[in-house]
């Protein structure tokens, strides 16, 4: 049993786009307004646009923030502050930039608030690193600890790659050791290991497009979750290491970090085992020193000591000297075995492990996919063998079982024709379906939820006018639909095109009757003027999907019923519209809250309710009947395709 106290982190964080323009609103929430914007050579254009967005608040700008945070660099811009009698600062920049607003708070009264550029992480932590005469030290308290973080991913877009990728290693590396740290605590693994899975992800394909948001969002945040674990427990060798040699010999800093990290990994998985193989199941590989390695390597960063500017001869004190410093580690401190390590970085070697060629034949894989022409195809190629190969690895997946899966989907192959397609079938189980439909979905939000086409759709079925009974007299509890379709603002959608279809009473659309003259409970309608369908059907029970095929199989083996809940499916399509591809689900009816491909929303599910008194169109019913009303929302959109094949042509999701 652990026991713990987690500390606190900053007063506030704001995470988003364009967020820089929130930085007056947090001074002025601070009671704050003699401002000093603190930024690094490289930072100096969005320090500008905070000097404007930030107007008469400004006082003084310093634009000298350095690495490793020297205290002459400190005592100058501590003029400025006192100069100008400056009460906040504001710094925009990497973890120098940082670095510096910590210094100056630990030396007078200002409040600190930082817009981060980099992966640095320090932002979140109360932890002050600086440099005096070639000795980095570090001190902690809340003085140091910043009222309020900005991140603004806009202002990352730009971040060079080889800067992105060593800085991304920075907050791997805070991750990593916050697992082993003896102040871990559940929250801290838990954030730690989310970290370690979104950077592997975000440093395997950012290269594809270095100013992807959408990548850049990921970094960003999993820099703020990894940069939390950093202020919430103490790092290791790693940290103590990156310190010494950023301290004695400035070089540089996230450089250091992606050159280290690795070997200080390998140095601590013997002490630590559990704790690398959660590691290499997050990035999925079998080995975390070697994988992480390679993930690095193969996205460009530095690999040794000797391309930072290191001498050789000085590995020998920086050994001596981490072995003599205390601080946590879960393996001891033995200068023979750290002088190893640094040789190793040295020399950039390989950590020695099992997943080598592992991680090297993914790398292989990826590079495969360098020269296609379409970004969006090289994407989501690169991204599926990603996932693939760290399906195999994660769950070292047998030969016996990799060949039952191409035997699974062989099956599934023979089994497709014309009128059966159990791929669809497979991915509409695994829930893929519902995702893609979800996704698609919030595309179109002011619309009716859509649900899945499912595989009994008919291109052009017969037209029907209104008040048409598509049972035409079998079996089955009557029900009278009284439908409208509405655009924005409830506004009737005349002349929209209504495809209708559902199964029988046993569970049967007309496509598994093949010797049917005519299609049955299917029609198409064009709403009147008042955007208004209505006809006669029966109550759709719920039916088993096609399941005397291999999917049908999967569901046996693990114990699911292969049963949709009730429901009638709808494709709706006007001139100006988005195409609503829907269903409406049974108040009340069986497995709704088990439908097998996940496809019930709540939205979507209507009431059924008794009819009462005579029924419409003057029809002469005994027995009991139901009254279906509900109104389809379209969203307005373009015009959609004519038929459904056009829309077999892949499409990028406009961002
Ligand atoms: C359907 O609702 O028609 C359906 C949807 C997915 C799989 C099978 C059937
Ligand atoms: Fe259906």
């Amino acid at each position: 049993m652990r026991t713990f106290t987690p500390p606190s982190g900053p007063g506030r964080v704001v995470f988003g786009r364009g967020t820089l323009t929130r930085t007056r609103a947090e001074v002025e929430r601070l009671g704050r307004r003699r401002v000093l914007i603190l930024a690094g050579r490289s930072t100096a254009e969005a320090a500008a646009a905070l000097e404007e967005s930030l107007g008469p608040l400004v006082v003084a700008r310093f634009d000298g923030a350095v690495m490793h945070t020297p205290t002459e660099v400190t005592e100058k811009a501590l003029a400025v502050a006192l100069e100008h009698a400056a009460d906040c600062v504001v710094a925009v920049g990497g973890g120098s930039t940082t670095g510096l607003a910590k210094a100056l708070a630990s030396r007078v009264d200002v409040d600190q608030v930082i817009l981060p550029t980099t992966y640095a992480g320090s932002e979140v932590t109360a932890v002050l690193g600086e440099t005096t005469a070639g000795i980095k030290r570090t001190r902690s308290g809340p003085e140091v600890l910043p009222e309020v973080v900005i991140y603004d991913v806009d202002l990352t877009l730009g971040l060079p790659l080889p800067l992105t990728v060593a800085s991304a290693a920075n907050a791997l590396a805070h991750a990593v050791e916050a697992l082993y740290s003896p102040q871990a605590t559940p929250a801290t693994d838990a954030m730690a290991l989310q970290a370690i899975g979104d950077l592997a992800t975000a440093i395997t394909t950012i290269g594809a497009d270095p100013h992807d948001p959408g990548v850049r969002e990921k970094l960003l945040e999993a820099a703020w979750l990894a940069g939390t674990c950093l202020g919430a427990v103490g790092m290791g060798l790693h940290h103590q290491l990156c310190h010494i040699l950023g301290g004695a010999f400035a070089l540089d800093h996230a450089a250091t970090h992606a050159v280290i990290l690795p070997h200080a990994m390998a140095y601590n998985a013997s002490a630590v085992p559990e704790v690398m193989a959660r590691i290499a199941r997050a990035i999925g590989v079998t080995d975390a020193p070697s994988g992480v390695h390679d993930l690095l390597r193969a996205a460009g960063a530095p690999a040794s000591l000797r391309e930072l500017g290191l001498a050789q001869a000085d590995l020998a004190g920086v050994a001596a000297t981490a072995a003599g410093a205390s601080y946590p580690n879960p393996r001891r401190l033995d200068a023979p075995d750290l002088a190893a390590l640094l040789d190793d970085a040295w020399h950039g070697r390989r950590p020695a492990g099992t997943a080598a060629e592992l991680s090297l034949l993914t790398t292989q894989v990826l590079a495969s996919f360098d020269a296609t022409p379409s970004p969006r195809a090289r994407r989501l190629l690169r991204d599926l063998v990603c996932h693939l190969h760290r399906f195999a690895i994660g769950n070292d997946l047998t030969e016996a079982e990799w060949r039952y899966g191409i035997d699974f989907l062989t099956r599934a192959g023979q089994v497709t024709d014309d009128n059966r397609q159990e791929f669809i079938l497979l991915s509409d189980t695994l829930g893929l379906s519902s995702v893609v439909d979800v996704l698609g979905g919030a595309r179109t939000p002011d619309s009716t939820p859509s649900a899945v086409l499912g595989p009994f759709y008919c291109d052009d079925p017969p037209h029907a006018s209104h008040g048409t009974d598509l049972a035409k007299g079998m079996a089955g509890t009557p029900v009278w639909a009284d439908l409208r379709v509405v655009g924005p603002g409830d506004r009737p959608i005349p002349g929209a095109r209504v495809d209708v279809w559902q199964s029988d009473d046993q569970g049967l659309y007309d496509l598994q009757h093949p010797d049917l003259p005519e299609p049955q409970l299917r029609a198409r309608f064009f709403t009147g003027s008042d955007g208004r369908l209505a006809f006669w059907t029966i109550l759709p029970s719920e039916y088993p999907i096609p399941d005397d095929g291999p999917v049908g199989q999967m569901l046996a083996a693990v114990g699911r019923h292969p049963f949709r809940a009730p429901h009638i499916h709808f494709l709706i399509d006007a001139p100006g519209h988005h195409r609503l591809v829907t269903q409406l689900f049974v108040a009340g009816g069986e497995h709704l809250d088990s439908d097998t491909v996940f496809g019930v929303k709540e939205p979507l599910v209507a009431p059924f309710e008794q009819g009462e008194g005579p029924a419409p169109g003057g029809r002469q019913i005994t027995g009991e009947w139901r009254r279906l009303t509900y109104t389809f929302r379209l969203a307005r959109g373009p015009h959609p395709p004519e038929n459904l094949a056009s829309l077999d042509q892949p499409t990028a999701p406009s961002t």
